[in-house]
């Protein structure tokens, strides 16, 4: 007699740092590298004018699920102003103890809670306006999470989703068929989703949000700024992890960039995706 097959449910963890940050060997690491990217000047510029588009106005109740450091509640903060509120969610206790530093919450206008975007801890109605800045990426269940930023979002209210996309990426390199093995390569590894950005229009209708609109931005850089060294140094490190190229390749790789960074000729682009609903009355 044939025995019955045992079924072994195993949960696999995500190679994604940013599903659960706090048990990361690189931490600190991962927490600077969002400072460094949120001080980019472009970066600046492209996350203003997605919160201009919203639009964020003067005394809102703004929420940003997933705040990280509180890059984008500091913008928040200013643009709400003294008789606005400012609060972030984040699951991270490691990062929302940066955000308390970087932000001195109780001060200003931000409040910070630990918290799952899929629960969000707060009443229906309570927020004119629910952000997600490059976080609907790493989490699990998106249309969760986006039912969840609308329940807590006032009848009127907006909710907005901001993402990069993995695979409108451009860069120079003397190598473009190994730069395509390891930058389309790696987020098809690293992420459930890759190509979330282009992705956040259909989600808010799915959610049931009305009225959406789409605003494309790009990323870019021609000076290898530290924080795309870092990015393009750890798709590299990634790269060897995921078996799709030798340590002596991705070291090839990087240093392919150099040259081109002293001639001027580097560049490196990336659409970002903003996309915002309305909640119906
Ligand atoms: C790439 S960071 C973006 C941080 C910030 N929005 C910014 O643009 O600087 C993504 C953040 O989302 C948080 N996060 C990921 N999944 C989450 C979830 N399900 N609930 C709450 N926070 C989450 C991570 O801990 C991390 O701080």
């Amino acid at each position: 007699m044939r025995r019955p097959v045992r079924r072994l449910i195993v949960a696999v963890p995500s190679p994604d740092p940013w599903r659960a940050l706090d048990g990361q060997p690189n931490v600190a690491a991962l927490i600077a590298g969002l400072e460094a990217r949120g001080g980019t000047p472009t970066q600046v510029r492209l996350r203003r004018r997605f919160l201009r588009f919203v639009p964020i106005r003067a005394g809102q109740r703004v929420l940003e699920v997933g705040c990280g450091t509180g890059v984008v509640l500091r913008d928040l903060a200013a643009m709400v102003g003294q008789r606005g509120a400012v609060v972030g969610v984040d699951h991270s206790h490691a990062v929302l103890a940066a955000a308390r530093r970087l932000c001195r919450p109780g001060r200003g206008r931000i409040t910070l809670r630990l918290g799952d975007g899929a629960r969000l801890p707060f009443a229906a109605g309570r927020f004119d306006a629910t952000l997600g800045i490059t976080v609907m990426l790493h989490v699990a269940e998106p249309l969760v999470v986006v039912h969840e930023m609308a329940r807590v979002t006032r009848p009127g209210g907006r909710v907005g989703l901001q993402d990069q996309d993995f695979g409108m990426m451009g860069v120079t390199h003397p190598d473009p068929a190994l730069t395509d093995r390891i930058l389309d390569g790696v987020p098809r590894h690293l992420y459930e989703e890759p190509y979330s950005g282009r992705r956040l229009p259909g989600l808010l209708r799915e959610a049931g949000l009305e009225s959406v609109r789409l605003l494309t931005d790009v990323f870019q850089d021609t000076t290898l700024e530290p924080w795309t060294k870092t990015f393009l140094e750890r798709r590299a490190t990634n790269a060897v992890s995921f078996g799709l190229v030798d340590a002596p390749t991705a070291q090839r790789w990087l240093d392919g960039f150099t040259a081109l960074v002293a001639a001027g000729a580097f560049v490196f682009t990336m659409n970002y995706y903003g996309a915002v609903g309305v909640k119906p009355c």
